[in-house]
């Protein structure tokens, strides 16, 4: 047997897969092949017919004269695409989570929120169907548009995958056994507020990965994390991505960019009733911690603007979600993929 979606990516195009149309100005768009449709523009029209049947990577002719390329939509493509209540991971991002928190085939994995489910589909590519992805949100709504983005990118629904709504400090303890996962992985404003659960949850040497967007929330969660004394010294990394730009002899950084979407933090479990050793480097000036006898003195920092408690919300971190109105009709909206 097939590992699952693997087989909705190859092969000729079939009635209900997605395609991706580049038309000649390199513009994209997303079709749901379906016999008898057309795909307009105002130009004239493309017949789903023509390109069912059609092999992955065809040109079809639009009924103008134009060439169109079609292509199957890779995850990164189908992502930045699908329809989203919150901000997604972007590829980038989501590589590097894979990656730096060693996430591999068969690992039990748990990850909080869900959103839109970007990052959960590629959690689940990387554990595969023999591996667990327990999701966690607390928004019922973005849980179902996850899930029905999910399905219809695999073409039914993941084996290995379970979401559950409801807050992962409330819902974590009592849905896996202590000391059973293996890497965590947080998208939320708040990570910190999780570490005791979280601890709880992972095995000994399990990776915990909080992905934020701001300074101050990365800042909050390593101190946090080091406070917590049953973690690593926490490592953090930002990704930055440049395409290029490739015309003849103009092989250049193409102009624009994504110059930020968040930061990467890691850290993993220590054994229990192992206290992280101590550091040996004498950290910066305006680090208030006591190193092997030395007492270095807490500095007169005043807290950053908003730096309080009750300020961590989506607003005055700059985070953007769907209104209540997008939202009703995102909802209304997710019908399950036709059966294939
Ligand atoms: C930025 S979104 C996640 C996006 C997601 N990683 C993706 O790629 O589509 C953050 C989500 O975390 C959820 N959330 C925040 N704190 C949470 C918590 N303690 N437990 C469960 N979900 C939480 C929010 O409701 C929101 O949907």
């Amino acid at each position: 047997m097939s590992a699952t979606g693997s087989a909705y990516r190859r092969g000729p195009f079939r009635e209900g897969d997605r395609v991706q149309l580049t038309d000649p100005k390199g513009r994209l768009h997303t079709i749901s092949l379906t016999p008898g449709k057309e795909f307009h523009t105002h130009r004239g029209h493309i017949k789903h017919d023509d390109l069912i049947g059609a092999p992955d990577g065809s040109t079809i002719t639009h009924t103008s004269g134009s060439e169109y390329l079609a292509l199957r939509p890779l995850l990164s493509d189908y992502v930045m695409s699908m329809p989203r209540g919150a901000a997604v991971v972007y590829p980038k991002d989501a590589g590097q989570i894979v990656t730096m928190a060693d996430v591999f085939p068969g690992a039990s994995v748990v990850e909080a929120g869900v959103g839109s489910g970007a990052l959960s589909m590629s959690l689940l590519r990387a554990v595969g169907d023999t591996g667990s992805v327990h999701s966690f949100e607390r928004r019922a709504d973005f849980a179902e548009i996850a899930k029905a983005n999910a399905q219809a990118f695999f073409g039914e629904d993941h084996p290995a995958w379970t979401v559950t709504v409801g807050d992962l400090v409330e819902s974590l303890p009592s849905a896996v056994e202590p000391g059973t996962v293996d890497r965590v992985v947080l998208d939320m404003l708040a990570p910190w507020e999780c570490l005791e659960v979280v601890a709880d949850a992972l095995v000994p040497g399990g990776v915990l990965i909080c992905y934020v967007a701001t300074a101050t929330q990365l800042s909050k969660v390593a101190e946090a994390m080091r406070d917590f004394g049953t973690f690593t010294e926490p490592e953090a990394f930002e990704t930055l991505l440049r395409g290029w730009h490739l015309e003849g002899l103009a092989v250049r950084p193409q102009h624009r960019m994504h110059g930020h979407t968040g930061f990467l933090i890691t850290t993993r479990r220590l054994a229990p009733d192992t206290t992280p050793p101590v550091r040996k480097r004498r950290p910066g000036k305006g680090y208030a911690a006591q190193e092997e006898g030395t007492e270095t003195e807490a500095p007169q920092v005043e807290p950053a603007p908003g730096a309080d408690d009750a300020e961590w919300t989506p607003e005055a971190l700059g985070e953007r979600t769907a209104s209540e109105k997008k939202m009703r009709k995102l909802t209304r909206g997710v019908v399950p993929p036709t059966p294939r």
